[in-house]
């Protein structure tokens, strides 16, 4: 078979979204580079799966742009700020948007966090068991949302609506002929939320996000209210279901490997690297697409001008070239500089509150609920694309 020949590789079942890694593992050798419309993944395009090209490509952004023609699909009026634009315009806004996403502020955040970790669990503990990802993955990055905003947490369920109708339309609008459609509507009710509290920010100025947004300034230049709409609006998309779908992921692995769940009973300090490991092994965000802004050949493959390119971090991420021991899960071990956050310009915005949102959720979890399995005869199912553990049923021992 020629390279570049994926033959009856498939991203798309419900075995390689549950466990995707043998499948990456048999595309970076098949064909490390797949032509377009081969339909091994979720975009369409082409697709790169080796970390070396991955990261290339995510290094040079003016040959794989982030500057795609997609955003009306996702209900929104302009490109999000700041994934969807290219240096040097992305860089003036992470320089803007980065300090408030800096390690530090985002641990403040933590105690909240924690709190409604444990009001959560408070819910379900006694029954001995839960469906994961509604009662606990879903809601706990949305009130670490809600606390970065400054919103109030009564708010919760308003943004969980507008993220399922934005991502899955489907979800609450099960008989909607034409899903754009109730993404456009969504999009319009997050801009108007967005329109009403960025005035009132204006008039009463917050030391929350929202409130850094209206005084912040770039070079002496305010953010025009477009923009600040416009960074509002990846927050939600960004923020929310990526968090959702590591906890998942997370869980799932663990429930299912006891033996690597009691070496973080028993050593707690492993955690971190655990979580390391786990986005690494789990790349919960499988992919991220750009398109070319020019011919280019990578490995002997001529990928065209205009040409949309997935970007497959989950194989980068479990390519036997860059990690010893690549298959193997080790939570000790070093130097793990995995790409689950992006490399590059573009790499994650989130990453600090998403670590400290996992570190939190973990503990608080394993500290209720230390042992725990999957429901006998229940199957996981998983989302394509970000790895959404959608139905994940637990079971334990309540004390
Ligand atoms: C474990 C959870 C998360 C994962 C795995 C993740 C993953 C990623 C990845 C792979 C990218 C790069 C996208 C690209 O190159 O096109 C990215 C970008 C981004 N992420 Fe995250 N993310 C997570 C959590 C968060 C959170 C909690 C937030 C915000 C509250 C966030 C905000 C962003 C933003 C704004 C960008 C765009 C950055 C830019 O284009 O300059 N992420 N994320």
């Amino acid at each position: 078979m020629a390279e570049s020949e994926p033959g009856d590789i498939n991203l798309m079942t419900p075995e390689t979204m549950r466990a995707p890694q043998k499948t990456y593992a048999e595309l970076r050798s098949r064909c490390p580079v797949v032509h377009s419309g081969s339909g091994v993944g979720r975009f369409g395009g082409a697709m790169l799966t080796r970390f070396e090209d991955v990261m290339w490509a995510l290094r040079h952004p003016e040959i794989f742009s982030s500057a795609m023609d997609v955003q009306l699909a996702l209900g929104t009026e302009r490109p999000m700020i700041p994934q969807q634009i290219d240096p040097p315009e992305q860089t003036r806004f992470r320089k803007l948007l980065d300090p408030h996403f800096s390690r530090k502020r985002m641990m403040k955040l933590a105690p909240a966090i924690r709190a409604h970790a444990n009001e959560l669990i408070d819910r379900f503990y006694d029954e001995g068991e839960c469906e994961f990802d509604s009662a606990f993955a879903i809601p706990l990055p949305c009130t670490a949302f809600l606390a970065l905003m400054g919103l109030p947490l009564s708010d919760l369920d308003l943004f969980l609506g507008f993220k399922d109708d934005i991502i899955r339309p489907q979800k609450n609008h099960p008989d909607a002929t034409d899903p754009t459609a109730v993404r456009a509507e969504a999009g319009k009710r997050i801009y108007a939320y967005f329109e009403d509290v960025l005035e009132e920010r204006r008039k009463n100025p917050t030391e929350d996000f929202l409130g850094y947004l209206v005084q912040a300034e770039i070079q002496g230049d305010r953010l025009t209210h477009e923009e600040m709409l416009d960074i509002c609006f990846l927050q939600i998309l960004a923020g929310l279901d990526t968090v959702t779908a590591t906890l998942g992921c997370n869980i799932a692995y663990l429930a299912e490997n006891p033996d690597q769940r009691q070496k973080l009973l028993d050593g707690p300090e492993l955690l971190d690297g655990a979580i390391e490991e786990l986005l690494r092994w789990e790349s919960p965000v499988t992919a991220v697409p750009r398109v070319l802004t020019r011919d280019v050949t990578v490995r002997g493959v001529t990928l065209k001008k205009g040409e949309l390119v997935t970007l497959l971090l989950g194989s980068a991420n479990t390519d036997d070239d860059e990690f010893e021991d690549a298959q193997k899960v080790d939570f000790e071990r070093r130097a793990n500089r995995h790409i689950a956050f992006g490399a590059g310009a573009h790499r994650c915005l989130g990453s600090h509150l998403a670590r400290m949102e996992l570190m939190v959720a973990l503990e608080e979890w394993h500290k209720r609920i230390p042992h725990y399995r999957i429901k006998e005869g229940e199957t996981p199912t998983f989302s394509p694309g970000i790895r959404e553990a959608l139905y994940l049923p637990l079971v334990w021992d309540p004390a």
